[in-house]
């Protein structure tokens, strides 16, 4: 049977035609906001992917392919996609699934995808050792073994992942459970569910992307001044509910986010990278780094006009001396138009999901991770010493080493937990991210962390100068010759060898 949804093969990327207000929006860096000057090209939803289901089992094909898509109005931009020309469909799935990817290649270059956020055997994880060649394809086959969450997956290739997710290799996948299906929350797809990717890129005059260019696209990762949601840049939504829930994912190389909203209307976090909080929380500002997922709840049964921005001083362009290099500008990332907006059949929650109690788990391992940056390397080595990482010692690394495909960092059991100690001694914030598991925070700087990072993590992002602590599951696998990564989600940090490989054994 053909799970068939109206939305599949609808081509989400074909842009609409811009305004001539739009093109003259996009020639400053910044879109400073402003309802006057809203632009005209529309949010548009992930396409569904089809997915052939037999009971319990459910099969996806993905193609990598390249193509060329219309972000600038008449001018086309060379991208990297998934069963398109920019990003990928929407994988839906459900816990207890057991899903089948079949991933394709057409690139004559080697490519890889993995299912980030997913707890799964280390050789169905699709990272860097899970190459997929030109021509060839791979399938990944796992069950979906975790609560309801908001993942993506992404391009994972040795030394190439910053730059194949840049040109598009990144697309959004959703677990369903009973749980959360139970919740009075918003849950219909495209009408009051609705994903947010966010990524910021810059453009050549020519349409190209423009990728990296200069000392400090390396050492920050790549910024962009054009912000995209969903690959459209800085879309318009017209709300069809009063009630939405926006599944926020930062799927930018490098850039942080201080979201909010440009009337500082407070909204509801209602879940994290992981899957549900216990309660909503309410702010007006959330900060996101990259590879970090939020889900909010807007309301906006005032039917008004309301833009989603990114404050200024985000992240680490606001650090110190690289304040200066004009990357920190406020972007209006998107517009919601609530003008026609109809009533939601749902209210804002006071409760949520129960969470586990891990107080009391045994602790199998205590690792410290200790982060930073070699300078004097990294000027030295330039760009080539950078982006070599690898044995030759790059500038980021994790306890004094760079990412080897040969070495194997720690052994981990299965069936446990372990506490792991990130310090952070280099002069950035670096988002750490580690594979097969949903982790909770302990302590940041020996407190209690925010209500925000009280669910489950698979990103943690740790400001200069501090330490975090997580408390962490193992998994059920173990695979002494199957190997999972951590590492910064600065793709370029990443790259550069901020990396490294953990086993899960019996
Ligand atoms: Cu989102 Cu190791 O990656
Ligand atoms: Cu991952
Ligand atoms: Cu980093």
């Amino acid at each position: 049977m053909t799970v068939n949804d109206p939305l599949n093969r609808r081509h989400f990327l074909k842009t609409l035609g811009y305004s001539t207000a739009g093109l003259a929006l996009l020639s400053s860096p910044f879109i400073s906001g402003a309802w006057a000057a809203s632009p005209q090209r529309l949010f548009q939803v992930p396409p569904l992917a089809s997915g052939v289901r037999d009971g319990k089992n459910i099969s996806f094909s993905l193609n990598i392919q390249q193509g060329q898509t219309e972000f600038l109005n008449g001018r086309m931009t060379p991208t990297l996609g998934y069963n398109g020309s920019y990003l990928g469909p929407m994988l839906r799935v459900r816990r207890g699934d057991f899903i089948s990817i079949k991933t394709t290649n057409d690139l004559d270059v080697t490519s890889t995808v993995h299912w980030h956020g997913m707890i799964l055997p280390a050789n169905m994880d699709g990272g860097p050792h899970q190459m997929i060649k030109p021509k060839a394809s791979l399938v990944s086959k796992f069950e979906i073994i975790q609560p309801a969450a908001t993942l993506f997956y992404h391009s994972h290739t040795y030394h190439k992942t910053a730059e194949q997710v840049y040109f598009g290799l990144a697309g959004p996948l959703i677990i369903d459970d009973d749980e959360t299906d139970a919740l009075d929350i918003p849950r219909e797809y495209g009408v009051d569910d609705l994903p947010v990717i966010i990524q910021d890129r810059d453009f050549n005059d020519d349409g190209s992307f423009r990728y990296i260019t200069r000392m400090p696209d390396l050492m920050l990762g790549k910024h962009g001044s054009t912000v995209m949601v969903n690959g459209v840049i800085s879309p318009l939504l017209k709300a069809q509910k009063t009630l939405l829930r926006l599944r926020v994912t930062n799927a930018s190389n490098a850039r942080f986010y201080a979201l909010a909203f440009n009337d500082s209307r407070p909204f509801q976090v209602i879940a994290s990278d992981g899957g549900m909080l216990e309660k909503p929380v309410t702010v007006k500002q959330l900060n996101m780094g990259p590879a970090e997922r939020f889900e909010i709840l807007v309301d906006v049964s005032d039917r008004k006009q309301v833009i989603l921005q990114g404050l200024k001083g985000a992240g680490n362009v606001n650090h110190g001396p690289m304040r200066m290099m004009g990357l920190d500008g406020q972007m209006d990332i998107l517009f919601i138009d609530a003008t026609d907006a109809k009533p939601s059949e749902h209210k804002t929650p006071s409760r949520l999901v129960h969470l586990a109690d891990w107080s009391n788990v045994n602790i199998a391992e205590n690792r410290h991770l200790d982060l930073n940056m070699s300078m004097g390397n990294m000027m030295g080595g330039g760009m080539s010493g950078m982006m070599g990482g690898g044995q030759s010692g790059g500038g980021f690394t994790i306890n004094g080493a760079t990412m080897d495909m040969n070495r194997v960092d720690f052994r981990l059991k299965k069936n446990t937990y372990e506490i792991w100690t990130f310090t952070n001694n280099s002069p950035m914030l670096h988002p750490m991210h580690v594979h097969n598991t949903q982790f909770k925070v302990l302590f940041r700087n020996g407190r209690l962390p925010s209500p925000l990072e009280s669910g489950f993590k698979d990103t943690v992002v740790v400001g200069s100068g501090e330490t975090v602590k997580i408390l962490m599951p193992t998994g059920p696998y173990a695979d002494p010759n199957g190997y999972y990564m951590h590492h910064c989600h600065i793709l370029e940090h990443e790259d550069a060898g901020m990396m490294g490989q953990f086993v899960v054994v019996d």
